[in-house]
């Protein structure tokens, strides 16, 4: 079952009864978004026209943050969104992000309402594919520059932390590109390494020492 709850900075979260864990930090759902995805994703690229995966869309907040900086920077961003559980309307239709971040709350809805398995034009610099599918199964032509990794924690759910997934990723860049995310776990940077990332140590968002950049080429 999943629940909404209110993070530190005033922002809704999805807690996951199943897992027993948090979409996003207790200290702020859109702190921790522009911190790891946004400032050390997003506007690490200085390309007009961008192609970003995003592992686990969960209730969105990465999305429409890039969407709303996509129109602000006037970059293209095609963005392709997998998730293997899609929340539903009387839980998407609750979050207050827009309200906090200064956008409408149809743009919040575009991003759920709008077909899976398609591409939709949501507005002049976002266009969007959503897949419903595991990260372990989904497979694409499309080479990205930027990869979200917002899985649930290597605690929680290892088979997405894998040798093997990392590969995949590595393989899914382009040879500029490099995924962001909120995890610095020895064991999981070492894997990074592993399979040809070349890593970078961030300052993590408020309630976490540090985060990791993975570059696909030095
Ligand atoms: C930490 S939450 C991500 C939160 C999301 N980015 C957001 O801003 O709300 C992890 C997400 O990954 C999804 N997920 C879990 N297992 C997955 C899998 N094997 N493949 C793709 N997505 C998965 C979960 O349903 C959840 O939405």
């Amino acid at each position: 079952m999943n629940k909404i709850v209110i993070t530190n900075d005033g922002s809704h979260s999805i807690f996951n009864d199943k897992i027993n864990e948090c979409y996003h930090s207790k200290h702020g759902a859109i702190v921790e978004a522009e911190h790891v995805f946004i400032r050390n994703g997003f506007s690490r690229s200085i390309k007009k026209d961008l192609s970003i995966l995003e592992i686990g869309m969960g209730t969105g907040l990465n999305t429409l943050l890039t969407k709303q900086k996509a129109n602000i920077k006037k970059v293209n961003v095609s963005y392709h969104a997998i998730e293997l559980y899609p929340i539903k309307k009387n839980v998407f239709s609750k979050l207050n992000f827009t309200d906090l971040i200064g956008m409408h709350q149809q743009e919040l809805l575009d991003i759920h309402i709008c077909d899976w398995g398609k591409h939709n034009i949501i507005d002049k610099y976002f266009n969007l594919r959503k897949d419903c599918i595991d990260l372990e199964s989904f497979t694409t032509n499309t080479k990205f520059d930027i990869i979200y990794f917002d899985a649930f924690s290597p605690e929680k759910q290892p088979e997405l932390w894998s040798e093997q997934i990392f590969r995949k990723m590595f393989d899914l860049l382009e040879d500029d590109g490099f995924l962001v995310t909120y995890c610095a776990k020895g064991t999981v940077k070492r894997t990074m390494k592993k399979v040809g990332f070349d890593i970078e140590v961030l300052d993590g968002p408020p309630g976490k020492r540090q985060m990791t950049k993975a570059n696909k080429t030095s």
